[in-house]
């Protein structure tokens, strides 16, 4: 599901450059080179842009060309063919090493001489589509070479996109931030979690705010338990390398797990604007409960699915997790006692992001419900679930519980459903990394992680991380539904 247009006036953007390190990198061709063609379609990029790309390669202007089309991840038709020809006549490449500073002043040279061209200072947006042990060379070389300062006559904005993890753990992070903060404003610095820029993400919140039949009951005296699903069905596919360096947890855990978290969890904001939404975000990530290296194996659990050593780029006595299972408790009085399962696996039987909030049911008894898959089954069919697909079909379902036609009294469920695409879906809508670049542009920091957030997301993985080795790997096969 995408998210729809904001109001600004996108059009009447000031000239930028949009420079892309790896840009023959995965995430550039599946992500952040498609949601461009796609802004660009849209007519929502700025008139006058130029993208340069950083690439460690060679090749003649057509061959580069040549290279970004086939391998940006588009579905024939999607886009006009005379869209995509414009929009490559956009593109350009600065060919050195990532920590070469010979690179950085042949970057600088060529945005300076697109700058004479359009006769002004233009905005430039940095993004690191790189590894993340590649970040602090890349970072320290743009500010040697001055790429971090705007234009002396105070024209032009100059901003950097961070992809996650940001950072390794709580130490990594920290580092990660002094340095950014060294060569850059708060103001320019746009932490991506691509999640949160997730339509039916955001709804979360004007779901619960705007109805006040639900938020009454988001309170642990109605809320048993909840769900929080985020399972894939593809494996690590080419990404071995880079993957098995990871690990799930990393990958989607520390990030856009727990962001899905933090909007069921927060507290209603005191008004919607940037900073008061991320204060709420971060403020119930920062009352998550530490797991003591005593309750690991209790609260967690990690797997690997048959066949991962095998995956290109994966060593064969890898014991990387592609699995974990999470049980966290939020220290406050409004979620007390309830459990929060934060779960995601890849190789599952098929892509489900769904968060499940279960109501307490008076046929249960007191904490029977809590074990992950339910000590009694019966008293789990008995409860009444609000469900946010996240994606795919995205959407929102509630069970409830109606009487059996006949003379006894006797109840059986039945579903209440909305589906996005059955009303909702507009042709003028944004991806997620559309959106999230149009925001990068209009330097509207809502849907980007604040360092507040991510250091609170550190503070709860980095102790289970520093303890995976000493939980079991529990294997399991491709195609799995659940895994006990
Ligand atoms: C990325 C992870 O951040 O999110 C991938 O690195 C994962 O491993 C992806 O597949 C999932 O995002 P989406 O938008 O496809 O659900």
């Amino acid at each position: 599901m995408n998210s729809q247009l904001p109001k600004s006036d996108t059009v009447a953007l000031a000239p930028t450059v949009f420079i892309i390190f790896g840009i023959t990198g995965d995430l550039a061709s599946r992500k952040l080179l498609p949601a461009l063609l796609g802004l660009y379609s849209k007519k929502q990029l700025p008139k006058r842009f130029a993208i340069i790309g950083i690439t460690r390669r060679t090749f003649t202007r057509e061959e580069f060309r040549e290279s970004i089309r086939s391998q940006m991840n588009v579905r024939p038709g999607q886009f006009k063919e005379e869209d995509v020809k414009h929009f490559l006549d956009h593109l350009s490449y600065e060919q050195g090493m990532f920590d070469d500073p010979v690179l950085y002043t042949n970057l600088a040279k060529s945005i300076k001489k697109i700058d004479d061209s359009w006769g002004q200072c233009s905005n430039k947006l940095f993004h690191l589509s790189v590894p993340p042990t590649l970040y602090e060379g890349i970072l320290k070389n743009v500010a040697d070479s001055s790429l971090n300062i705007p234009c002396a006559d105070g024209t032009g904005w100059t901003r950097i996109l961070i992809e996650k993890p940001f950072g390794n753990d709580t130490m990594t992070a920290q580092s990660l931030d002094k340095l950014l903060g060294k060569l850059f404003d708060e103001e320019q610095i746009f932490r991506i979690d691509h999640y949160l820029a997730k339509e039916s993400l955001q709804n979360i919140l004007a779901f619960r705010f705007a109805n006040s039949m639900f938020e009454p009951l988001w309170h642990r005296q109605y809320i048993d338990k909840v769900h929080i699903k985020l399972f894939e069905k593809v494996t690590v596919e080419h990404r071995g390398q880079f993957y098995d360096g990871i690990g799930a947890l990393k990958d989607v855990g520390q990030n856009h797990i727990l962001a899905m978290l933090a909007l069921v969890a927060m507290d209603e904001p005191k008004s919607f604007d940037v900073e008061a939404i991320r204060r709420e975000r971060a403020s119930a990530l920062k009352k998550l409960v530490a797991i003591s290296p005593r309750s690991l194996e209790k609260y967690v659990t990690r797997g690997q699915y048959d066949g991962y050593t095998k995956e290109p780029g994966v060593p064969a006595d890898s014991v990387t997790e592609t699995y974990f299972r999470i049980e966290a408790h939020i220290k406050s009085p409004r979620w007390k006692n309830v459990p929060f399962y934060l779960e995601s696996g890849k190789a599952f039987d098929e892509a489900r992001t769904e968060i499940d909030i279960y109501f307490k049911s008076s046929s249960c008894k007191p904490g029977n419900a809590k074990a992950f898959h339910g000590n009694d089954p019966k008293c789990i069919e008995k409860q009444n679930v609000l469900t946010f697909r996240i994606q795919p079909d995205e959407g929102i379902k509630v069970r409830f519980f109606v009487k059996t036609p006949g003379v006894s009294m006797n109840t059986e469920p039945r579903v209440l459903k909305f589906k996005y695409a059955d009303t909702l879906a507009h042709p003028g809508t944004l991806s997620d990394y559309e959106r999230l670049i149009h925001d990068a542009f209009v330097g509207d920091q809502s849907l980007f992680a604040s360092t507040d957030e991510i250091m609170a997301s550190w503070k709860f993985v980095t102790p289970i991380l520093e303890n995976w080795g000493d939980l079991p790997l529990k294997r399991y096969k491709k195609g799995v539904q659940e895994i006990e």
